[in-house]
């Protein structure tokens, strides 16, 4: 770093150097520094820290002109190596604590640079240690919104994107500046650009109508997604004033919630301004604290993202939380996306990789969105332990509820184009899915057309969403029995299609007469049960085309004998079944034994991995203790295999659906 600064302060000397110093802004202002120089035809050189697209390069020689700009580094001290010709100063804050000891040695590095500057200093008024420093200057420059600046903005209109300001230079109008980078901190930096083009005989006219022009260095506040439902914008922001500004311009824009990720960057400075990060939060509604990103520092014990999330919380803020997972940033916040909101990532680190990554999805969620209409649901990242009664799985990459055939087979036809897999989920009572969660599409159809039971003589037709066990009560009110077996199972009718559930001595595909299901294209096809093949646990039709609904038959019945039936049924579950969260039975039955049993005699009940256990009410069941992860469960069933087949050579066989990514 020291050589650089040093090669380029050497370099500097065989031109008339400009030197832009301060903590926060300093490589937009040389950008727009050497851009306005440009276009007022001096042909500067310049040295910017950041790729500017509007600039080309971010180095660039210019054998036609005279003036060199330069972006000074003060976190290590080298600004002072430069003896410029002119230095805009745009502010001095405590930073860089790890290698200045304090406030004071800050400004020591800033007046040797003013000591060492041969032409003009211009500097920030409304800054007030710049102020301090600069104000006593023979021949200093001031610029700022304060009463007294030479180079002074006033009628300052802030929008979502762009300023609009007038400049009075010592009582004279100059005329309007438009500039098209969002938030007053820019209307500052621009000032001071102004102030120091107009010193070097720049006509305002001129100066105005690059500004215009302007266009944003890569990571501030750089709008990664725009559309009428969300805005995703990344800023380099990392120290609290530049945090709170840029959080600021976010408020401004005027959607409905901003929401917040931030990367702390270095230890030390995370260290050093815990307070200060703790009050730089209030401008956004929710703030997802990860862990720090050390630079090139070691770990501070005690120093992690959680002191700022707590120092947060300590200032009252409701909607703070800690996700040291860089990864699942993106998740956590994009699971909490409503329209109308608003995404910032904050940090010098790679947090922007996380709000790439959210971008790419959204484009797709907000496609999905529009296939499944007004009515339906489509949500990122959603937790699948929340939609499976074993409260075990990682989220669904889309997660989308359809309401009708129509939207579902839309879907269907989406994610063939689009080469998204596509799972569909009905209750999730006999999944395990695991911690990684699932790539793609997870349909879950529900609601709307999925929920609706009709009743015709001894038939009941059913949506995928609706209950088995609605379908046992649907006959008892209308007096048809033989489905009260369902009401022993948790499910809804999409799966026990899938499954051929069964309890009680019978099966789904008994009762059935007739499915309805959509293919891989999306087209609906009605079957009648004499041309479907259905075995044990098992509906092949629906590995690769989705049920919509089904026909049950049951035959008229005396209520008593129903509710007879219905209680037998309950009976038998609430005693033979654990209540504890789990997914039914894991294993099938074997031939030769129950697998229940089997496992019983093993004397493996109670046996457990973490918080995964073989309930001691019935050993083909393993509950979730609280908290219990996929891969404890898999580990559980791994070790009940192992056992049955070593002990007894029997090969247990899963019942549960196993799906999804290792986490
Ligand atoms: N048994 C034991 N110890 C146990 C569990 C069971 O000795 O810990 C014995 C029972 O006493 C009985 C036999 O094993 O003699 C079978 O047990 P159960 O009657 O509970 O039936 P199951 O075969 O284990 C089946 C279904 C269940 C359904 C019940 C009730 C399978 C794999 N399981 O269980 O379905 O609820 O019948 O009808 O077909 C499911 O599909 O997820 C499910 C739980």
């Amino acid at each position: 770093m020291v050589r650089r600064a040093e090669a380029l302060a050497a370099i500097m000397r065989s031109k008339r150097g400009i030197v832009i110093a301060g903590m926060h802004g300093k490589t937009t202002t040389s950008a727009m520094t050497a851009h306005v120089l440009r276009e007022g035809g001096l042909h500067p050189c310049h040295y910017v820290g950041a790729e500017i697209p509007i600039l080309g390069m971010n180095a660039h020689w210019d054998s036609r002109g005279e003036y060199f700009v330069a972006e000074g580094d003060e976190s290590d001290g080298t600004i002072a190596l430069f003896r410029p010709e002119h230095t805009l100063i745009l502010n001095i804050e405590e930073e860089h604590l790890d290698f200045y000891a304090d406030l004071d040695a800050i400004e020591k590095v800033f007046a040797q640079l003013i000591t060492q500057t041969t032409g003009r200093v211009f500097y920030n008024l409304d800054d007030k240690n710049a102020a301090r420093v600069c104000r006593s200057l023979a021949g200093a420059i001031s610029y700022g919104f304060a009463a007294g600046a030479d180079y002074r903005a006033i009628d300052i209109r802030l929008t979502a994107f762009a300023s609009t300001f007038r400049v009075d230079h010592r009582g004279q109008d100059l005329g309007e500046a438009v500039l098209n980078v969002p938030g007053q901190h820019n209307v500052h930096n621009a000032l001071g650009v102004i102030a120091l083009a107009s010193q070097l005989g720049v006509a305002f006219e001129k100066i105005a109508k690059s500004l215009a022009k302007f266009e944003h260095a890569r990571r501030r506040f750089e709008i990664k997604y725009d559309s009428p439902r969300f805005l995703l914008v990344d800023d380099y922001g990392h120290h609290p004033t530049e945090i709170r500004a840029t959080l600021k311009t976010a408020r401004s824009v005027g959607r409905k919630r901003v929401l917040t990720m931030f990367q702390p960057h270095r230890y030390s400075r995370t260290k050093a301004l815990q307070k200060e990060f703790g009050c730089a939060f209030d401008d956004a509604d929710r703030v997802v604290v990860t862990d720090i990103y050390g630079s090139h520092e070691a770990p501070i014990p005690g120093v992690t993202g959680q002191i700022i999330a707590d120092e947060i919380a300590g200032r009252g803020h409701r909607g703070v939380s800690y996700e040291p997972r860089l990864e699942w940033v993106q998740r956590t916040v994009g699971n909490m996306l409503e329209s109308g909101d608003l995404v910032l990532s904050l940090g010098a680190g790679n947090i922007h990789e996380q709000l790439s990554a959210l971008a790419a999805d959204l484009v797709v969620a907000e496609k999905l969105k529009e296939g499944v209409g007004e009515g339906g649901e489509v949500r990122l990242y959603e937790p699948l332990s929340k939609h499976t009664t074993l409260r075990v799985g990682g989220p669904a990459q889309f997660w989308v509820e359809p309401r009708t055939e129509k939207a579902f087979a839309e879907l269907i036809r989406f994610c063939r184009a689009e080469n998204l897999p596509l799972f569909v989920m009905g209750r999730g009572s006999n999944l395990l899915i695991r911690d990684g969660g699932v790539r793609g599409v997870v349909v879950h159809p529900c609601g709307g057309d999925f929920d609706k039971i009709e009743i015709n003589g001894a038939e009941i037709t059913a949506g995928v969403g609706a209950k088995l066990k609605e379908v046992a009560y649907a006959g008892k009110a209308a007096g048809i029995g033989g489905m009260e077996w369902m009401e022993g199972i948790p499910g809804a009718i999409g799966g026990g299609l899938r499954m051929n559930a069964g309890a009680m001595g019978a099966q789904t595909f008994e009762n059935v007469v007739r499915v309805r299901y959509l293919d891989a294209d999306g087209e609906a096809h009605t079957k009648s049960r004499d041309e479907l093949q259905v075995y044990y646990r098992n509906f092949p039709l629906l590995e690769k085309n989705f049920a919509v609904s089904a026909v049950f038959r049951g035959q008229r019945a005396p209520l008593e004998e129903i509710v007879r039936k219905l209680e037998a049924s309950q009976e038998k579950r609430r005693t033979s079944q654990p209540a504890a969260k789990s997914a039914g039975c894991i294993f099938k039955n074997p031939d030769s034994c129950p697998a229940g049993k089997l496992v019983d005699e093993l004397g493996l009940k109670n046996s457990r991995v973490g918080k995964a256990r073989v309930s001691e009410v019935h050993g083909n069941f393993i509950v979730n203790d609280g908290g219990a992860t996929a891969a404890e469960m898999l580990e559980l069933i791994e070790k009940i295999k192992a056992t049955a087949l070593a002990k007894r050579g029997i090969e247990l066989e899963t019942e549960v659906q196993i799906v999804g990514e290792p986490g």
